[in-house]
């Protein structure tokens, strides 16, 4: 399913979220190092975001560092850092060429002073870009995020800025690091595993999940139209029945 003739183009997500795992394993399988495998990692996500360009996607969250990451060895990290580093600055410029806004959620200011250097100059020199915008989300857990919410909102309860009755479901998203950008109605995840590694929990409360059994090098065009297709054909129904969601349409 390559060509975007079985695709409703008016119908896509407006925001898809990807857990891009498998690096590792499909280094393995090709006798190389777990480096080496976050490079080609690298090309997939290059890919793919011309492909959510190409079927207007507006939102592409992509969770390339989680908080628990930080334990893996010294060496496989350090790579990954600075991986980051030099494809910000390499990929910059396409990014403005195909109108890619950049942003990041997660806790920025763990990172090492490179890569938030990096990665702000990238998103000060894309935030005028309106086709859409990337999400990554480094040092990011939900749980994390969670917490941060919670002691925000609990210091405005102090101040007396806000009563127990403001608390609502909105003022806890915008109280999240992804404030402003809508919950994400797709979420992808490769590698065969099927789980959801403390990634935003609190927004995808009703967000469609794909889980394929492929590697994250392997992800292409193919795998991610055949996952927009698999969602068209779903039946969202937010707690409803059937024949309310019909009517509605
Ligand atoms: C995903 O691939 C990339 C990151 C988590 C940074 P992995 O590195 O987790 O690859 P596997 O799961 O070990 O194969
Ligand atoms: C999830 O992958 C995090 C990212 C893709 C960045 P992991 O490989 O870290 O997740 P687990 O450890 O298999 O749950
Ligand atoms: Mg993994």
């Amino acid at each position: 399913m390559s060509d975007l003739s079985h695709i409703d183009l008016n119908n896509v997500p407006e925001h898809v979220a990807i857990i891009m795992d498998g690096n590792g394993r499909w280094a393995k399988s090709h006798g190389e190092d777990r480096l080496f495998g976050h490079s080609k990692g690298v090309e997939a996500v290059r890919e793919t975001l011309k492909t959510a360009t190409e079927l207007k996607i507006k939102y592409l969250t992509l969770y390339a560092f989680s908080t628990e990451n930080w334990n893996r060895p010294q060496k496989e990290v350090e790579g990954l850092m600075n991986l980051l580093v030099h494809s910000l600055s390499n990929e910059v410029d396409e990014m403005n060429q195909n109108g890619v806004r950049l942003q990041a959620i997660g806790n920025i200011k763990g990172l090492p002073e490179d890569c938030q250097d990096s990665l702000q100059n990238a998103i000060e020199k894309t935030k005028a870009n309106k086709e859409i915008t990337l999400v990554l989300a480094l040092n990011y857990s939900s749980k994390w995020e969670i917490t941060e919410m919670v002691k925000t909102i609990s210091k405005k309860l102090t101040k007396n800025d806000i009563t127990e009755n403001d608390i609502t479901d909105e003022l806890i998203s915008k109280n999240l690091t992804t404030r402003g950008i809508p919950d994400p109605e797709l979420l992808i995840r490769t590698s065969g595993e099927r789980r959801v590694s403390n990634f935003l929990l609190w927004q995808i409360a009703y967000t469609e999940f794909v889980f394929l059994d492929i590697f994250w090098p392997d992800f292409g065009r193919k795998q991610f139209v055949g996952a927009v297709y698999d969602f068209q054909n779903r039946e969202r129904r937010f707690g409803m029945v059937s024949e309310q969601i019909n009517i509605i349409e």
